[in-house]
C-alpha cells in the first residue's frame, strides 16, 4: 500500500501469540495466575490481583517501558500492538467500538499518547465480520468508516484486521473499504489484512496483485503457536511457494508468516535463531510475542542481533527464496540486498548432529570473484573466492547465516 508507511518491514511487539484472550481472573484463576506471575516482578503484585482491571492495560505498558528502556526501539522495533479481546462487548451509544472499560479504564487514547511520549506506536485489531475470531464485537460492513474514524481518533498507528465471522463476498468488499476508510481519515495508519489466510493464501482466490495496493501487509496463512512444529509448518508452506509470494512483496507491501516467538517456551537456542534468520530472508515484519520483562539474555540477542535486523530491513525490500533443498535435510536460502550485497542461510532440518554442508560460491550461484563473509551469530568474517569449496556445520534444527559483500569493483583509478 502506497501510503508512505512501511517502507521496510515493520518491527515491534504484538500480544497475541504469548498473550492470548487470557482476562478472566475470576472464572479462569489458573491461567490468571500465570498472568500475575508475569507481572511477579512489580512490587504491586498483590494489588494488581486485586484490581485485575489495571492488569491487562499494564501488560502495553510495561511492554513500552521494555522497548524503550532496553534497546529495541533503536534497533526499529516500535510498534506495541493490541490484538484480540480488548473491546467491550457492547458499542457505545455513538455506536462507536470502545474498549471494556474495566480493562482499559484510561481508555485507547490515553495508551496512544504514552506511545508517542517514548518514540513508540500503537497497533489496535479489528476483525472484517460481525465478531473478532475471540468473539468480540466485529466490523460489519456498515460500520468500517466509523470504525477507521474512531482508531484515527484514537491515534492509533496500525490496524490489525482479522477476518472472522464474514464470508468471501463480505471480506471482497470489506478489505479495501477499510483501506479507503482509514486513507480518508487522514492519519497515516499501518493496515494489516488478514484476508488472504481467509482466502487459502494462494491464487486464483487471493490476488495479490491487489492485496499490494489496499495493505502495507498481510497474513497468508494459519497461526503461529509456541512450537518449532508450527514454525517448520511456516517455513515449509511459505517456501514451497515461493515464486506466488516473492512478487506480492516489496517496500509497503509485505507477506507476513506471523510473530516471532524467540523468548518464549517452544524454541531451543538453535530454533530461535533459525526463526530470525528465517523471517529476516523472508523479509518478514517482526513482530516479537513474547513477554519482554522476562526475556532470557540469549534470546534477546538473538532479537537484538543487528546483523540480521539489517538484513530484515534492506531497503530494496525484496523477499528472498530457498535456492536449495537437499536431500540430506539441509535447505540453502538467499536473499539479493542493496549494493549488490546479500544474505545466506544454511538450514538444517535434521536431527542427528551438526552436518558438515560442503558447497562453494560458484555452485549457490555467485559470480567469479572474491567475496567478503560475515558471519551474522558468531560474527567471524572471512574472505571466500566464488570457487572455492568450503564447508559449513550446521547444528539440528538450525542455521549458519552469512551477510556476502559484493567483490569490490575496480575503481577507474585501479584500472588505468
Ligand atoms: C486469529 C488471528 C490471530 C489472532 C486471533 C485473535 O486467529 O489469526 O493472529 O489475532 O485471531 O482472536
Amino acid at each position: 500500500l502506497d501510503n508512505g508507511l512501511m517502507r521496510t518491514p515493520p518491527m515491534g511487539w504484538l500480544a497475541w501469540e504469548r498473550f492470548r484472550c487470557d482476562i478472566d481472573c475470576e472464572h479462569d484463576p489458573k491461567n490468571c495466575i500465570r498472568q500475575a506471575t508475569i507481572i511477579h516482578s512489580h512490587v504491586h503484585t498483590v494489588k494488581l490481583l486485586f484490581e485485575r482491571r489495571l492488569v491487562r492495560e499494564n501488560l502495553f505498558i510495561d511492554m513500552a517501558d521494555r522497548l524503550s528502556e532496553d534497546g529495541w526501539r533503536e534497533l526499529g522495533y516500535v510498534y506495541v500492538n493490541i490484538d484480540d479481546c480488548w473491546a467491550s462487548m457492547d458499542r457505545d451509544e455513538k455506536g462507536r467500538l470502545q474498549p471494556d472499560p474495566k480493562r482499559f479504564p484510561g481508555g485507547i487514547p490515553k495508551l496512544a499518547r504514552y506511545m508517542h511520549d517514548r518514540g513508540l506506536k500503537l497497533g489496535i485489531y479489528g476483525d472484517m465480520g460481525t465478531h473478532t475470531c475471540g468473539g468480540y464485537p466485529g466490523t460489519p460492513l456498515d460500520k468500517i468508516k466509523i470504525d477507521a474514524q474512531t482508531f484515527a481518533d484514537w491515534e492509533v498507528d496500525m490496524l490489525k484486521f482479522d477476518g472472522c465471522y464474514s464470508n468471501a463476498t463480505e471480506q471482497e468488499q470489506g478489505y479495501p473499504l477499510m483501506s479507503n476508510a482509514l486513507n480518508a481519515t487522514g492519519r497515516p495508519i499501518g493496515y494489516s489484512c488478514s484476508w488472504p489466510a481467509y482466502q487459502g493464501g494462494l491464487p486464483p482466490k487471493v490476488n495479490y496483485t491487489q492485496l499490494g495496493k489496499i495493505c502495507n501487509l498481510w497474513r497468508n496463512y494459519g497461526d503461529i503457536q509456541d512450537s518449532w512444529d508450527s514454525v517448520l509448518d511456516i517455513i515449509n508452506w511459505f517456501f514451497e511457494n515461493q515464486d506466488t509470494l516473492i512478487p506480492a512483496a516489496g517496500p509497503g507491501r509485505w507477506n507476513d508468516p506471523d510473530m516471532l516467538i524467540i523468548g518464549d517456551f517452544g524454541l531451543s537456542m538453535d530454533q530461535s535463531r533459525a526463526q530470525m534468520a528465517i523471517w529476516a530472508i523472508m523479509a518478514a515484519p517482526l513482530f516479537m510475542s513474547n513477554d519482554l520483562r522476562t526475556i532470557s539474555s540469549g534470546a534477546r540477542s538473538i532479537l537484538q542481533n543487528k546483523m540480521a535486523i539489517s538484513i530484515n530491513q534492506d531497503p530494496l525490500g525484496i523477499q528472498g527464496r530457498r535456492i536449495i533443498k537437499e536431500k540430506s535435510g539441509i535447505d540453502v536460502y538467499w536473499r539479493p540486498l542493496s549494493k549488490d550485497d546479500s544474505a545466506l542461510v544454511f538450514f538444517s532440518r535434521r536431527n542427528d548432529m551438526p552436518y558438515r554442508y560442503q558447497t562453494s560460491l560458484k555452485k549457490l550461484n555467485y559470480t567469479t570473484g572474491s567475496y567478503k563473509i560475515f558471519d551474522v551469530f558468531t560474527e567471524k568474517t572471512m574472505t571466500l573466492k566464488d570457487s572455492t569449496d568450503f564447508v559449513v556445520s550446521v547444528n539440528p534444527t538450525g542455521v549458519v547465516m552469512w551477510y556476502v559483500s559484493a567483490p569490490a569493483k575496480l575503481s577507474l583509478r585501479q584500472l588505468y
